[in-house]
């Protein structure tokens, strides 16, 4: 399966935050937001990911992940000229998914959850049309919204619905099998002009080929996409990683975990942050993974 990540649009709706940088770039807490949806491929164990972004932001992303090697991942970066519709995605990527599968991330979606690698992995095997993943929201008119019977079953899926049918907002992580990029080629702008993933998803509903995940209750989705909950974002984290004292979505922990790097690599790219409290806790997850027999000669108590 190959990742895609969308990080483009223009964050109107952050300026003047995002005036001059992508709302991707943005910290939630203790790491650029891109982080979070990047680790969620990697939980997936998807290594060959590409990132859209506007050709003014598309650089900086670059000059942060770069080839993605240090992590174990080939990365890959295609500009998206204008905003064209998140669907548009497999236009751009279309030589990058090849024949493979296909997982799509919006760059601007954190999600946190108990077994969330193993729920993404038993999902991303063998797609057979598309999944979606629901979560339940107190503001359905904001999202794409899914309707099911109840057995759970897809009925409808409207993109803002003034009139909500359900609660269940589909979230922006969605696994596809290759038929994606010929549906997306058919696809007809919207009103707006732009190749909507609505549309696309509703093309594999009305053939019977989609499906709904719902995340309960016990997972969180969260939402970025203004100044109050851009920071209640950034305090779930901190709330989080000063109570358990571990990290979320920290990369070089997820690449060491997943087998995309070892120990030593982990350690090495810990050393090159050692300034930080984020550097030392790569550097202790590095030693205690090899559990005596790496040593630094950096402090790592934090
Ligand atoms: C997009 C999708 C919407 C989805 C949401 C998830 O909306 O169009 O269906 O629920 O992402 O983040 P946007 O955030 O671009 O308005």
């Amino acid at each position: 399966m190959k990742g895609i990540i969308l990080a483009g649009g223009e964050g109107t709706r952050l300026h003047p935050l995002t005036t001059a940088v992508s709302k991707q770039l943005l910290p939630v807490y203790d790491k650029p937001m891109v982080y979070y949806p990047l680790s969620v491929l990697m939980l997936a164990g998807i290594r060959e990911i590409l990132l859209i972004s506007t050709p003014r932001d598309l650089p900086l992303f670059r000059l942060m992940l770069g080839d993605g090697s240090r992590l174990g991942l080939s990365l890959s970066y295609v500009e998206q000229a204008r905003p064209g519709g998140l669907a548009e995605a497999f236009l751009l990527g279309a030589d990058h998914v090849g024949d493979d599968s296909s997982a799509l991330i919006l760059g601007d979606n954190i999600f946190h959850g108990q077994a969330f690698s193993q729920l993404l992995r038993a999902h991303s095997r063998d797609v057979d049309g598309c999944v979606l993943f629901g979560y339940p929201v107190s503001d359905p008119e904001r999202y794409g919204i899914a309707e099911t019977d109840p057995a759970g079953n897809l009925l409808s899926i409207e993109e803002k619905p003034r009139a909500p049918k359900a609660n269940q907002a589909i979230t922006g992580l969605y696994f596809y099998d290759n038929e994606v990029l010929e549906i997306a080629r058919r696809l007809k702008p919207s009103a707006r002009g732009e190749l909507e993933i609505t549309d696309l998803n509703r093309v594999y509903l009305d053939r019977g080929r989609a499906r709904l995940v719902k995340l309960g209750r016990g997972f969180a989705w969260l939402d970025t996409g203004t100044h109050s909950s851009l920071l209640q974002a950034a305090q779930y984290i901190q709330t989080l990683e000063e109570r358990q004292g571990v990290r979320i979505a920290c990369l070089e922990e997820i690449a060491l975990r997943m087998g995309f790097i070892d120990a030593r690599a982990c350690l090495a790219e810990g050393e090159k942050l050692a300034k930080t409290e984020y550097g030392r806790y790569v550097m202790q997850v590095a030693l205690d993974h090899e559990a005596g027999s790496l040593t630094t000669a950096h402090p790592v108590a934090f």
